[in-house]
């Protein structure tokens, strides 16, 4: 089996392409820009791969309030044109989608499942629902991942790193941090996350899942529970997201269900603190 990762150069990707059965090819902007969909065709004739992983995204959550353009030219018209073209070539398709596709329904506090209605509270986050409907409705046997929180050892390029290492390098400068405890989700460690798409690859599974580590947390207590594992004291308090003051609105609850995984015989990510533990070891390890 032939597999292309586009986005490969991301943290997800960089996780995802060593983990890969059969022969990977690895994408980057270079090879097909999702914002010029034009480079699509070719690229895909070139590399000839059975399966597509999308991991490539427009993920400026804040700036795509101030250009919901740039959001969508990515995460919807170029989803929507990738699908058109693995469609036409028969390529199978797994995209990569968001728990930011909820937020509108501020009550809930039960984790979400596949088949509850998404609302979108943010540019972001419509963007990326409106590229799980396209993938969805263009290429019949496509695969659409959502997750949340993601961190890996190879940080998000665009982001500069990831909440782990922001929380330890300002902890490690004796800043003082102020952390939302308002929005509760799954920290997910991208290679728990690559592992288990892999798994539904594998069980040729297609349509719409969740896949985040299990449990859940507020971004406050993820960090205090960095801070511990790590052996740091770090002047921690919380806020509010209304202190904080982001551009965009996050949901204020958006777990991710992963029971549907079971169906498929595909088994759920680990606890999110043990994953954090995992990850801060691989860290450490690639440090050295
Ligand atoms: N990060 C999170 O916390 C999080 C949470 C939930 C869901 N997700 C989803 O998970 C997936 C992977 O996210 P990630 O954290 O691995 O993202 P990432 O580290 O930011 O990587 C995204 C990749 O997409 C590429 N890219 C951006 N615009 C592109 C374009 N126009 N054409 C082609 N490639 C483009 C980037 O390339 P350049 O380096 O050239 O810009 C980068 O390599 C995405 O679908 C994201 O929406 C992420």
């Amino acid at each position: 089996m032939r597999i292309a990762v586009l986005g490969a150069a991301g943290q997800l990707g960089r996780d995802l392409c060593p983990r890969l059965p059969g022969d990977v090819i690895a994408l980057t902007r270079a090879d097909i820009d999702l914002s010029q969909p034009a480079s699509i065709a070719t690229a895909l004739a070139t590399a000839r791969p059975d399966v597509l992983v999308n991991c490539a995204a427009y993920n400026f959550v804040d700036k795509a309030e101030t250009e919901p353009e740039a959001a969508f030219a990515v995460n919807a018209w170029g989803v929507r044109a990738l699908a058109q073209a693995c469609a036409t070539a028969k390529i199978r398709l797994v995209h990569f989608s968001t728990d930011y596709v909820f937020g509108l329904d501020a009550t809930r506090s039960t984790p979400r499942t596949e088949n509850d209605p998404p609302g979108p509270v943010s540019v972001y986050g419509l963007s990326k629902l409106a590229g799980e409907y396209l993938t969805l409705s263009t290429a019949s046997n496509a695969l659409v991942i959502r997750t949340c929180g993601l961190y890996g050892v190879h940080g998000s390029g665009g982001k500069g790193g990831n909440f782990v290492e922001t929380m330890l390098r300002v902890a490690g400068q004796g800043k003082p941090l102020r952390v939302v405890a308002d929005q509760f989700c799954t920290p997910s460690y991208t290679v728990d996350v690559a592992e288990t798409a892999i798994g539904l690859i594998r069980a040729g599974a297609s349509g719409l899942f969740q896949v985040t580590n299990a449990g859940s947390t507020t971004w406050h207590d993820f960090a205090a529970e960095i801070f511990r594992l790590a052996k740091l004291q770090a002047d921690l308090a919380p806020i509010t997201s209304a202190q904080f003051g982001a551009a965009a609105r996050r949901p204020p609850y958006s777990v991710l269900s992963n029971a549907k995984l079971a169906s498929v015989g595909v088994t759920a990510p680990r606890a999110w603190q043990e994953a954090l533990a995992a990850y801060l070891v691989e860290r450490a390890a690639s440090r050295k």
